[in-house]
């Protein structure tokens, strides 16, 4: 089984790399599944269901969020009917919305956790403690499971993937948005790769208007972060290829579109 997952979409940029992109990743590596992660999909902030609904259609079987999940306030009126949008598992146990969905393939079924780290980031519920409850409730389903660790800090993600080790197919790392060259198979089968990257402008800072960050920089003055709407753009993700029968994953790869990195189909 082949998973294709998309790092953070940015924006409209980002948008648009899914509508171009997703549809030949999909003809030329043929993977049963696609994950997207789509929590900066809105304007840099959040995602909407008219999003949602567009990523659905252009061939992703599940979309998952993190830090942002709350910053379009529409969320609230679609998470709850939104089967296949994944946020957070950690957040407060009284928040809408869920941690884990499973997916269909043929008569396999996989599941899709979504966990955000604490390092330099909110104080939600411990991740690793959430994971080990998800896995136990995953387990009695299926041994596919696939985890996108929404976290700051690589020594966090880093001790995520080793803790969890053997007990699921892959835990790759979103947030970041500049992605990793450290894919691997972990010794007990676990895919890995600490932060796929982003998915949206080229010529920005971690996907916001340069200019924007450069002044905050200089000045150490309040400034507005946009996201860029024209201009050059690029997509980040990853393969993963695993057995269905144990969940153990074989083979990652990166996958990285820019203009310095062409597409060939
Ligand atoms: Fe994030």
């Amino acid at each position: 089984m082949r998973i294709l997952f998309v790092g953070d979409v940015v924006g409209s940029l980002g948008r648009d790399m899914i509508s171009e992109y997703v549809p030949k990743l999909k003809e030329k590596y043929r993977p049963q599944l696609t994950i997207i992660n789509g929590e900066n999909a809105a304007s840099g902030r959040g995602i909407t269901e008219k999003i949602y609904r567009s990523f659905l259609e252009t061939g992703a079987q599940a979309v998952t969020l993190g830090n942002h999940t709350w910053d379009n306030k529409e969320i609230f009126e679609f998470i709850d009917k939104a089967k296949y949008l994944v946020r957070p598992a950690n957040f407060p146990d009284n928040n809408p919305g869920q941690g884990m969905v499973f997916l269909k393939y043929n008569n396999e079924e996989i599941a899709v956790i979504s966990l955000q780290g604490r390092t330099f980031m909110a104080a939600n519920n411990c991740p690793f403690e959430k994971a080990d409850e998800l896995i136990a409730i995953a387990k009695e389903r299926t041994s596919i499971i696939f985890v996108d660790f929404h976290a700051e800090a690589t020594s966090e993600k880093q001790a995520m993937g080793w803790y969890l080790d053997g007990r699921v197919s892959a835990v790759v790392g979103t947030h970041t948005h500049v992605q990793t060259a450290d894919c691997r198979i972990l010794p007990e089968g676990t895919a890995f790769m600490a932060d796929v990257g982003m998915t949206g402008p080229y010529d920005a800072v971690l996907g916001m208007e340069k200019d924007a960050v450069l002044k905050r920089f200089l000045t150490g003055l309040p400034v507005r972060f946009e996201v860029p709407k024209t201009g050059r753009s690029q997509l980040s993700a990853v393969l993963i290829d695993l057995d269905q029968k144990t969940g153990k994953a074989k083979k990652i790869q990166p996958i990285l579109i820019n203009d310095d990195h062409p597409f060939y189909s």
